[in-house]
């Protein structure tokens, strides 16, 4: 006859005192592995006559179920005990100071260009977006520069292919674009910011690539003066309310007539300094009233329709806002110098 009880006994002095999972496990093989003690009592029932079947073979099994049950309570105590004694130990000093995750910003010249999205769209403009790959027909022909016509030297074009596919040398195209889209039938309000790209070799205020600002507004009875008043607005917004506009004669063979606008120098307030070279005046963009040529080909008739335009040079415009006398920082990728400028924007 077994001692089932002698045996719970010995598992129970065996396992009192086990803190570790691994010993633990072995402890159970010994007696419920496949060799194991109470396996080999199980297996020997085989062995016995029926009536001793009868008689042994509940109290093993018995006796298994309430082992493996002791097995699991104290394998459940050990975890739990790992755990706690995890939890005290890993316990957080909220005194520690903290780690600094460093924050991303967007570029300064992202963030003016964005300021003047912004104003525009309270006056009503839409920003829209055009191709940097762009047709001749839309980068000069229908912006009034024919084939053969000197003012495309001037604009250093890469051309792509044949004389036909080019990076766009500036936003104008994307008047025409808008245009079109409105059929000669809206009025139209529009921005556009965006990279263009000429043949120049890079220095501090030179790139073969730089950023423009183009803007487009066409309507009924649209004259100069409705330029002046715009751009007064976003150069206020820009530098400050006691900036005073000018327009210089200019030319350009999408406008007519066509002005340069120069802004009274922020810095020494029109008295001369280096950043106006000593005139007190900074150029700031090209503008003009739309050509009736450039409405017609989009689609505006010109004794219904009139507009203007104006193109900023965007790299220029944070170069006087911030400070910056080289323009290549703006697409540098050197963190430090990069943080200088939220330094500045916040001072
Ligand atoms: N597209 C001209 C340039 O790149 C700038 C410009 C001048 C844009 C006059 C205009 C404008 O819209 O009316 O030099």
């Amino acid at each position: 006859m077994i001692d089932a009880n002698k045996i719970k006994e010995e598992v129970l002095s065996e396992i009192k005192n086990v803190t570790n999972a691994k010993i633990l496990y072995d402890i159970r093989v010994k007696y419920l592995g496949k060799k194991g003690i109470i396996s080999e009592l199980l297996a020997s029932l085989g062995k016995l006559s029926i009536e001793e079947k009868k008689l042994q073979g509940p109290i093993i099994n018995t006796l298994k179920q309430e082992v493996t049950k002791l097995f699991d309570e104290k394998n459940k105590e050990i975890e739990l005990n790992i755990l706690n004694e995890k939890l005290k130990n890993e316990k957080i000093d909220i005194s520690l100071p903290s780690t600094k995750i460093p924050l991303g910003s967007p570029n300064i010249l992202e963030k003016l260009i964005e300021e003047v999205e912004e104003l525009l769209m309270t006056l009503g403009y839409d920003v829209v977006d055009g191709p940097e790959i762009e047709e001749d027909k839309y980068n000069f022909e229908m912006l009034n520069i024919p084939k053969g016509h000197p003012a495309r030297d001037a604009q250093d074009t890469f051309y792509i292919k044949d004389e036909e596919i080019l990076l766009r040398s500036q936003t104008s195209p994307v008047q025409v674009r808008t245009m079109l889209e409105n059929k000669g039938e809206n009025p139209i309000r529009m921005i556009c910011p965006g990279k263009t790209y000429r043949r120049d070799d890079d220095d501090a205020t030179h790139s073969h690539q730089f950023m423009q600002i183009e803007g487009l507004l066409v309507d009924k009875d649209i004259s100069l003066s409705d330029l002046k008043g715009t751009i007064d607005v976003i150069v206020k917004k820009l530098f400050g309310e006691d900036i005073i506009t000018r327009f210089r004669p200019s030319y350009y063979q999408f406008t007519e007539p066509s002005v340069e606008v120069d802004i009274s120098c922020f810095n020494c307030k029109g008295n001369g300094c280096h950043i106006c070279k000593h005139t007190g005046w900074i150029t700031v963009a090209g503008a003009g009233v739309v050509h009736p040529n450039v409405l017609r080909m989009g689609g505006y008739d010109p004794k219904i329709w009139s507009g203007f335009a104006f193109g900023f040079g965007a790299e220029r415009l944070a170069m006087l806002k911030y400070g910056i006398d080289d323009l290549r920082v703006f697409y540098n990728t050197d963190l430090r110098e990069l943080k200088t400028f939220d330094r500045k924007e916040s001072d």
